[in-house]
């Protein structure tokens, strides 16, 4: 299977772990996307969705499901949503997208997180794709600063601005041995909005796309 194609199978396989009158929340990306397409099919079991990004909420709303503001939701039985790297413990690297904040607010609120992913994304060590972080915009110099201090090398994102107004350093050159730890670290650093480290909140299930078909890890 191509990489497109595993990524839309665990979209599909996703389905399944949707409860049917419920409100579902949605992540963002190319592997979302296909999972927002599959949820179209079945849009007449749900309640209605709550989107981790503008663009997320306008695909939804185009397929006619209705985007829920999380503020009005008590309940969220599911997340789904993809990743940039995963390991084998559920940790993850997330925000390539940009939209990293709301994914972890939507996820946080999130009884069950299930992780969509091509075969691609799974690693042993978080780092290899550069660390998005959210930052507010006149923090950048002094947060890039900090970050050169915990060894990473910051890269300002060109051209772009999140839903939330902010910028993104993009870290390269890290080596997450430990991602609670270094969530925790840089969740210190005055300025940052959101790291896209997604470990002390892990995904509780991941549906993995490889050339033999799904594999599902907990
Ligand atoms: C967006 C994200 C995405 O989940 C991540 O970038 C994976 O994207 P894709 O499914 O396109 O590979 O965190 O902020």
């Amino acid at each position: 299977m191509t990489q497109d194609e595993q990524k839309r199978a665990v979209a599909a396989a996703a389905i399944e772990h949707i409860s049917i009158g419920s409100i579902i929340g949605v992540g963002t990306g190319s592997t979302a996307n296909y999972f927002i397409d599959e949820l179209a099919k079945v849009k007449h079991k749900i309640d209605g969705a709550v989107a981790s990004s503008d663009a997320t909420a306008k695909r939804l709303q185009s397929h006619g499901i209705e985007v829920i503001d999380l503020n009005n939701v008590d309940d969220l039985p599911v997340y789904i949503d993809g990743a940039d790297e995963i390991t084998p413990h559920l940790h993850m690297i997330k925000g390539g997208g940009g939209a990293l904040t709301r994914e972890k607010i939507v996820s946080a609120v999130a009884r069950k997180f299930v992780c969509i992913t091509d075969q691609s994304k799974l690693v042993d060590v978080l780092g290899n794709f550069p660390l998005p972080i959210e930052v507010i915009p006149m923090a950048r110099s002094y947060v890039a600063r900090e970050i050169l201090l915990l060894g990473g090398q910051p890269a300002l994102r060109q051209g772009f601005i999140t839903d939330n107004g902010n910028v993104i350093l993009d870290v390269h050159g890290l080596q997450i041995l430990n991602p609670v730890e270094m969530e925790s670290a840089l969740n210190q650093i005055t300025g940052i909005v959101t790291n896209g480290l997604f470990a002390r909140r892990a995904a509780d299930l991941l549906l993995l796309g490889t050339d033999e078909g799904v594999k599902t890890m907990h």
